[in-house]
């Protein structure tokens, strides 16, 4: 079975929906290992979207991602990378499926794509990058 990385981005839990986000995780049947709210640093974030620096959305996107806690949780289940990405939705709310995560509950008022609530690592690599950085002691 898989772990992957999940986190309710700021927006998610000032918006009250970390309990949403983690209640369709456990509908689908995945298992919850780990589940902590903080607030991230910005040397957590570096390494956590180290792929998007030099992007001109990394500095708006790791300002929000301070701008409040943070629900980050490890998931477990069969093939749940995929899994969590496609209950996650496509990137950009306006257009995420409805039935998705961020197509029934995404925003996009304004320009905002970062404020998108949840984040799922996309590969067994950077799940397993991602739960080094936010979970060191699993
Ligand atoms: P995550 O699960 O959060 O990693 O989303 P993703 O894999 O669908 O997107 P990606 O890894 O490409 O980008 C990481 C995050 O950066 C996204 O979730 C958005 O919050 C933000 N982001 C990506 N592309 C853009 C963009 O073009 N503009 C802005 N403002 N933010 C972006
Ligand atoms: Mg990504």
């Amino acid at each position: 079975t898989q772990r992957t990385l999940v986190l309710v981005k700021p927006d998610g839990v000032r918006r009250n929906l970390s309990g949403e986000v983690l209640r369709r995780i456990e509908a689908k049947g995945y298992t919850l290992v780990a589940v902590e709210l903080r607030t991230a640093t910005r040397e957590l974030l570096a390494g956590h979207y180290a792929e998007h620096e030099g992007k001109p959305f990394y500095e708006p996107l790791v300002e929000f991602m301070l701008s409040g806690p943070v629900l980050a949780a490890v998931v477990e289940g069969h093939r749940v990378i995929e899994g969590f990405r496609s209950l996650a939705g496509t990137t950009d709310p306006t257009t995420a499926a409805p039935g998705t995560i961020r197509g029934d509950l995404g925003r996009d008022w304004g320009l905002k794509v970062q404020q998108n609530l949840v984040h799922g690592s996309d590969s067994e690599e950077s799940a397993a990058r991602e739960i080094g950085l936010w979970f060191p002691n699993l």
